[in-house]
């Protein structure tokens, strides 16, 4: 083989070894997804796969690893800078602002896309993957917080997985941040001889993201270090109550994290993570979000507040599949059509293509002999075949073999599409 594919991308193939690539499970899952959101008053939005490059640089942050190190950036014929989507927030706003009556109080959108972020691949980690994510944007409320928590779990419940934990902290106002932000960098610059190479670069740029490494030395120094809750401000401090009450409410456990602080830097207040239940490796959060501010201002827009989440497809179907080792879809053709040379051949299509403009489901056989015809039906788990070859159009009928009891019966030429007719519902 000469050709393949890029390193960190994976294929969606039908019959893949690993059952997540299969695409369907991936159309199943998709399916779940699309429906709740539906019930949840979401709308779909599409937008392109690329943006200009400070659609991302002025709303994620230009310190954030997402967009400092990770982004496919390239100049157009132009010399323009256009990025491919690292992420799905930012465009969706960009989207809103140029497509939307702003006059409208409140938007909620759904979207399933790709994403492209070069990091380094590993499972669970890719360098193209996909987003099941929604928006809701116009408003600030706790109320729609807790909306949208319980909504993020009740997809993973109507996908039958409940063994995951929901992490949930608040990181303020932009405000409260800095002065928490300062704390961090006098509390970490007294153990400058300790971090990791990665920590200390963060130091100035983002000490924040300190607070996410993942390296041993660090993780020590990181739970002594002040917590951002002690640096809200009150109303920040009520929002936060007014979110876990209403959890609690409603039955929801969570986790409150102090040291959550997510990747991009557009959060405020209210921020969560979806992750794998008793599963330390890095790769472990099946999704996360957060209430946002400030992004519809980044680009240009009036501000308008927003919360939203995206859910990674690929780990979010491999758990999937983790909880159901024995998933299977199947869709098995209702006849399978065994023409033993051309003209049978043309016989037959000429009734699959019938039965399908009826909607019923026909494959046809490509091979030569009954028996491996019918060994092909068999594993397609076809419910009948229908035979052809000389001797049957010689004598005017077709044979019909009933896969389900393997009875056979012979059946008039001229009125096998009647017949078919009868039984595409079986
Ligand atoms: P994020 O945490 O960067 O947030 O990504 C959300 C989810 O995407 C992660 O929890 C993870 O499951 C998946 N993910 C991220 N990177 C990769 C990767 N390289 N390979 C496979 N899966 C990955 C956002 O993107 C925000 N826009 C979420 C959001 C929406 N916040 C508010 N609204």
């Amino acid at each position: 083989m000469t050709h393949k594919r890029v390193k960190g991308c994976y294929d969606i193939f039908p019959g893949s070894k690993d059952l997540w690539k299969d695409p369907a499970v991936w159309a199943y899952v998709e399916n779940i997804f699309k429906k709740t959101a539906t019930l949840y008053g979401f709308k779909e939005a599409m937008t392109p796969s690329f943006e200009y490059t400070d659609v991302f640089t002025r709303s994620s942050g230009e310190a954030s690893d997402i967009v400092s190190k990770e982004m496919y950036t390239f100049l157009d014929k132009k010399g323009r800078s256009i990025s491919l989507k690292p992420e799905l927030t930012a465009p969706i706003i960009r989207a809103y602002l140029e497509n939307a009556e702003m006059n409208q109080k409140m938007y909620k959108l759904f979207y399933l896309d790709s994403c492209y972020r070069y990091d380094r691949p590993q499972k669970g980690r890719y360098r193209q993957f996909r987003q099941f994510g929604i928006e809701v944007l116009g408003k600030k409320d706790p109320l729609i917080d807790i909306e949208v928590i319980a909504m993020f779990l009740q997809i993973y419940k109507n996908l039958g997985i409940t063994n995951t934990t929901l992490l949930i902290n608040s990181i303020g106002s932009k405000e409260s941040r800095e002065t928490y932000n300062a704390e961090l960098v006098s509390y970490f610059s007294s153990f400058k001889e300790k971090l990791s190479s990665d920590s200390l670069s963060r130091l100035e740029k983002n000490p924040l993201r300190i607070l996410d490494s993942k390296d041993a030395e660090d993780k020590k120094i990181v739970a002594n270090a002040p917590k951002i809750f002690d640096y809200l401000t009150d109303e920040e401090k009520a929002h936060f109550h007014q979110v876990t009450e209403g959890l609690d409410e409603l039955g929801i456990s969570y986790t409150i994290d102090p040291l959550l602080v997510r990747g991009l830097d557009y959060y405020t207040d209210t921020v969560f993570e979806l992750i794998r239940e008793n599963d330390a490796s890095g790769q472990n959060t099946l999704g996360a979000g957060g209430v946002y501010e400030g992004i519809a201002k980044s680009l240009g827009g009036k501000d308008v507040p927003g919360i939203g989440f995206a859910i990674g497809m690929e780990r979010t179907i491999q758990y999937f599949l983790e909880n159901n080792p024995s998933f299977t879809i199947e869709n098995p053709p209702t006849f399978y059509c065994i023409g033993l040379g051309q003209e049978y051949k043309k016989t037959l299509l000429h009734l699959a293509l019938k039965i399908r403009s009826l909607e019923g489901s026909a494959e046809l056989f490509e091979g030569t002999s009954i028996k491996s015809g019918l060994k092909n039906a068999s594993e397609k788990k076809a419910r009948y075949a229908i035979i052809l070859g000389e001797i049957e159009f010689n004598s005017g009928i077709c044979k019909i073999k009933d896969l389900s009891n393997r009875e056979e019966q012979s059946i008039q030429l001229n009125g096998l599409l009647d017949w078919a007719k009868k039984h595409i519902k079986t």
